[in-house]
């Protein structure tokens, strides 16, 4: 069994990845879009707020209206869309987000810290939240009816709101916790790069503490250590054949 999460980042490209996806049907899909919910917010003139947290990382903050229009475009349009193409390749495939059968729940943050002019600030949360649990045995359920399982990144929280959850977590969570071999991150570079933008072909997991990477890479290479993955890649999702020509790099479990 083996884990695909396809980022915002290649959405664009999203009819040609799930036509050249494996032909094995033990998978599961694993998406975000948050780059998609900036782009529907802002034409629906909602701005979107961006904060910094005190180790530099520039995140949106997920405001109500903004939840609204995540939940809308990641369990509704960007789901649809993977499912749409899944069933037009002639694969079973069903879409689910956290709420579906409580499938992923979640603890809302509710104090954000974050700095602003130089200065620590305690902020409301808004509607970002920790995964809590995940309902394996629902998704084994529908693996082995050789249904593949299309999860957008929302979970429920404890008081029953939606959550924006990070997809690269969820991704790795998941394939941790069913116990994959391998998982396959699709973002829209050539998979990890150095510094004259050269990619890396193989990493191993006790080298990344060290690495000099930006934050949405470096975010899936913690991801992939913290949860122990045996084998990870992470391939450009913007090529014409991801998955059967691929270009990018693996990463390689070393017990550290
Ligand atoms: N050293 C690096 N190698 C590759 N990508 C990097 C590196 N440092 C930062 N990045 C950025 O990480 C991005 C991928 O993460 P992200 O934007 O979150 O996309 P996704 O939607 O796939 O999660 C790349 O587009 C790239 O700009
Ligand atoms: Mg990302």
């Amino acid at each position: 069994m083996y884990v695909v999460k396809i980022g915002g980042s290649v959405y664009e490209n999203i009819e040609k990845i799930v036509s050249d996806l494996p032909k094995n049907n033990r998978l599961i899909i694993v998406h975000g879009g948050a780059k998609i919910v900036t782009d529907i917010a802002e034409r629906l003139g909602i701005k979107q707020k961006f904060v910094v947290s005190p180790s530099g990382i520039k995140s949106r903050y997920t405001d109500w209206k903004t939840m609204e229009i995540f939940q809308m475009v990641i369990a509704g349009k960007i789901n649809k869309d993977i499912v749409r193409f899944l069933v037009k390749n002639g694969r079973k495939a069903i879409g689910l987000c956290g709420i579906d059968n409580s499938l992923i729940t979640g603890i809302r943050k509710k104090k954000l810290i974050i700095v602003e002019n130089n200065r620590k600030k305690l902020i409301e949360g808004g509607y970002t939240g920790k995964i809590k649990n995940i309902d394996i045995d629902f998704l084994r359920l529908l693996v082995n009816q050789g249904i593949i399982p299309v999860i957008g990144s929302v979970a429920l929280s404890e008081e029953y709101e939606p959550l924006n959850i990070n997809a690269d977590t969820l991704a790795s969570f998941i394939a941790s916790k069913i116990g994959c071999e391998e998982i396959i991150f699709l973002t829209d570079v050539d998979g990890v790069l150095d510094k004259d933008r050269k990619m890396i072909p193989v990493i191993h997991t006790s080298e990344i503490q060290n690495m000099n990477i930006g934050f949405g890479m470096k975010r899936k290479l913690l991801e992939i250590s913290r949860f122990r993955i045996p084998k990870a890649y992470i391939y450009n999702g913007l090529r014409p054949r991801p998955f059967s020509d691929p270009v990018g790099t693996v990463i390689i479990y070393d017990g550290n």
